[in-house]
Order: C-alpha cells, then sequence, then structure tokens
C-alpha cells in the first residue's frame, strides 16, 4: 500500500478539490454516480466539446435509460441518438459493450478495473474516468488536457507522446489520485472530484499555448512551467500532420419522387449512416468544380442523367483532411449504373428521418428547403 505524501497532498491535491468545489461547471453527468450514464458520457466526451455533447447525453438518457435499453436498441436508432457527434465507430462499439455487460455481468456496470477495461470500446482513459468517477477509486487517467496540465506542473519538456514519457506521466497520474485516496479525512468522491478537477483545469484554465489563464490557477505557486516562464511551450508535443486536402462529389440524385441514398460500407467512414451519393474527384485548380467537370465525371462513370445543378458547397475537417464537398442535384432513371445493391431510394420521410453525419446534414436541409 502506498503512503501518504504530505507534500503532494498539500501542494496539489487539496488545492485541487477546494478549486473543483467552487469552479466546477454544472454538467449534467455530473448530478449522477450511474456508471452507464458516466460511460455514455465519457464516450461522447471522447474527441467532441463538452457544449456540444450536453444536448446529446440528455436525449440519450431519455430515450435508452438503461444498458438493457443500449443492448435492445436498432442499429438505427443508436445512429439516430449519435448523428452529427462523428466518429460513429464509438456508438457501436458501445452497444456491443452493452450486450457483452447483459450477457457476462448480468446486466450491472462492472466495477473492477480489468473488467471495465476489457470493454469494447474502453481504453485505459476511458476506463480510469469510470473507475474513478463513478466507484470513487484511485484508478489514473491521462488525456490531452491531464497531460498539459502535468508537463506544465513538473516541466517535462520531452515529448509526452513517446512512450516512456508517457509511461512517467501515468505513473504522475496514478500518484496523485493515490494520494487524493490517502487523505485524512477521507471524504467520499475525494479520488472522483481529483480527476474531475484535473480534467476541469486542463478544459478551462490550463489551456493551450498562449491561452493559459494562469491567474486563475490554484497551483500555480508549485508549477514549474509558470515559474520558469515556459507555459506556452509545454506540452512539446511534435509537429502536427500537414494537411491534406481532399474533394469530394456529392450528386442528390432525386428520381420518380425518390432519393438515392448510400450506406457506407462495414469498414468504410461513415459505416452505419446514411449518405447522398457521393465520391473523390481530382483537385480543381481555382478550388472550383464547373458542371462541365461534373459531367465529364460522369460520363467516365457511365452514369445517365438528367437536369444537373449546383446545390451548394461546403468544407469540413476530419482530423488533417481539409475536405470541400461539391454537391449538385440530378435527375435520373432508376436503371443507370449509380443503382448498386448498397445503394437505397428514400421518400422524403425517410430521408428526415435517416442517420446522416453532419456534413450531408446540412445537404439535406438544404435539398429539403428547396421542396
Ligand atoms: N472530458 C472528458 N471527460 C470529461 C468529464 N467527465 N467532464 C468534463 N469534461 C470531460
Amino acid at each position: 500500500m502506498k503512503k501518504a505524501n504530505k507534500t503532494l497532498q498539500k501542494e496539489f491535491i487539496r488545492p485541487l478539490l477546494k478549486w473543483y468545489r467552487q469552479h466546477a461547471r454544472t454538467l449534467p453527468w455530473r448530478e449522477t454516480s450511474d456508471p452507464y450514464s458516466i460511460w455514455v458520457s465519457e464516450i461522447m466526451l471522447q474527441q467532441t466539446q463538452v457544449a456540444t455533447v450536453i444536448p446529446y447525453w440528455e436525449r440519450w438518457m431519455k430515450t435508452l435509460p438503461t444498458i438493457s435499453a443500449l443492448a435492445d436498441a436498432s442499429a438505427d436508432q443508436i445512429h439516430k441518438l449519435w448523428e452529427g457527434l462523428g466518429y460513429y465507430r464509438r456508438v457501436r462499439l458501445m452497444q456491443k459493450a452493452a450486450i457483452f455487460i447483459q450477457e457476462n455481468h448480468h446486466g450491472t456496470f462492472p466495477e473492477d478495473f480489468e473488467a471495465i477495461l476489457a470493454l469494447p470500446g474502453i481504453g485505459p482513459y476511458t476506463a480510469g474516468a469510470i473507475s474513478s468517477i463513478a466507484f470513487d477509486k484511485p484508478s489514473p487517467i491521462l488525456d490531452g488536457n491531464v497531460m498539459r496540465v502535468l508537463t506544465r506542473v513538473y516541466g517535462i519538456q520531452k515529448n509526452p507522446k513517446e512512450s516512456t514519457c508517457q509511461k512517467g506521466l501515468w505513473e504522475l497520474s496514478r500518484s496523485w489520485v493515490q494520494q487524493a485516496h490517502l487523505l485524512i479525512p477521507r471524504k467520499r468522491h475525494d479520488c472522483s472530484h481529483l480527476n474531475q478537477a484535473l480534467m476541469e483545469l486542463g478544459a478551462t484554465v490550463c489551456l493551450p499555448n498562449q491561452s493559459a489563464k494562469c491567474d486563475q490557477c490554484p497551483i500555480r505557486k508549485k508549477c514549474k512551467a509558470y515559474e520558469l516562464k515556459i507555459v506556452s511551450a509545454l506540452p512539446n508535443l511534435p509537429q502536427r500532420r500537414s494537411n491534406v486536402f481532399v474533394h469530394r462529389l456529392v450528386l442528390v440524385i432525386k428520381s420518380q419522387g425518390k432519393f438515392m441514398i448510400q450506406k457506407p460500407k462495414a469498414n468504410e467512414h461513415n459505416s452505419g449512416m446514411c449518405e447522398f451519393f457521393n465520391f473523390q474527384v481530382q483537385k480543381t485548380k481555382k478550388g472550383k468544380l464547373t458542371p462541365e467537370m461534373v459531367q465529364e465525371e460522369l460520363s467516365q462513370r457511365g452514369m445517365e442523367y438528367q437536369g444537373l445543378s449546383h446545390l451548394l458547397t461546403l468544407k469540413h475537417t476530419i482530423t488533417h483532411h481539409r475536405i470541400t464537398l461539391h454537391c449538385f442535384t440530378i435527375t435520373q432513371c432508376l436503371d443507370s449504373k449509380t443503382n448498386p445493391e448498397d445503394t437505397l431510394w428514400c421518400t422524403k420521410r425517410q430521408i428526415e428521418m435517416a442517420a446522416m453525419p453532419s456534413a450531408h446534414q446540412k445537404i439535406r436541409r438544404a435539398v429539403l428547403d428547396k421542396l
């Protein structure tokens, strides 16, 4: 058993817990200790901002309030509830884990750390977050926010993604939450609140680059980076991958009152979701795709069409990909080559109900507004 480290407790743990009591944002998943609710919040919060997650989490908890409701839900329903959040594999893995819990843990979310980590879609960070927040166990967490706090506090100038440094950061995170666990008197929630304080400090005060608000930080007196005036230089992350520019042609094909919809295959991006027919095209010189260029693309594919018309152009970003979607509407015959097995013909109502990634939701809005 670890021994109490009075210095660590005095310099970091107690000030962080006090700061958390005074400054924690009121977030709906902080009003509960139900592990299922906390698990849903942690999966939604991966790669997604708190403000975006709140309405999704509230709707999800109303619609699928229990593990068994999630296990029994249809694929269409879970994708519709996740529509717009991106990284749709997350929601499928969550359902897989819910089914696993039903079959192997009598429908009760497991309390044991290794059992949590063994669930589909749950890595060390999420397992640590659920174990500490829902069960108040001294399990460490390390994500981008926590990494920023710890590299700054200890003035760690090595690349934190490198494996030895990463291991050291996990050990520091572990020692902090263990010291919360060893506080005397030990209050319920100390581990939960310590980890959430670390997340919260990284998300609201110990911000990246020049945005850090050190004047508001409860532990700046003992922060090495603050003392050395190198806060904005840490963490020393490797250069980001350079952007890749991608252009795709999106065709909103309407024929005999129905719209053509494509379902990406299981191993493809956005699988489980519905999209308008689209494919990658060569980069354009001025970033524009003229109707003549579209005609050329379509005839190369042997597609028969009528009434080609520009609808809109949108840009969106997925990691380092900068994607431009050139959207056109066409009317065309059902028996053409654009009618392979993975396409569906949908009524207006079915289009409205379909789960679509956010770029295609915008296209759907534009199409329906024009009807
Ligand atoms: N980011 C990841 N987990 C979080 C949580 N529980 N609260 C706020 N932001 C988070």
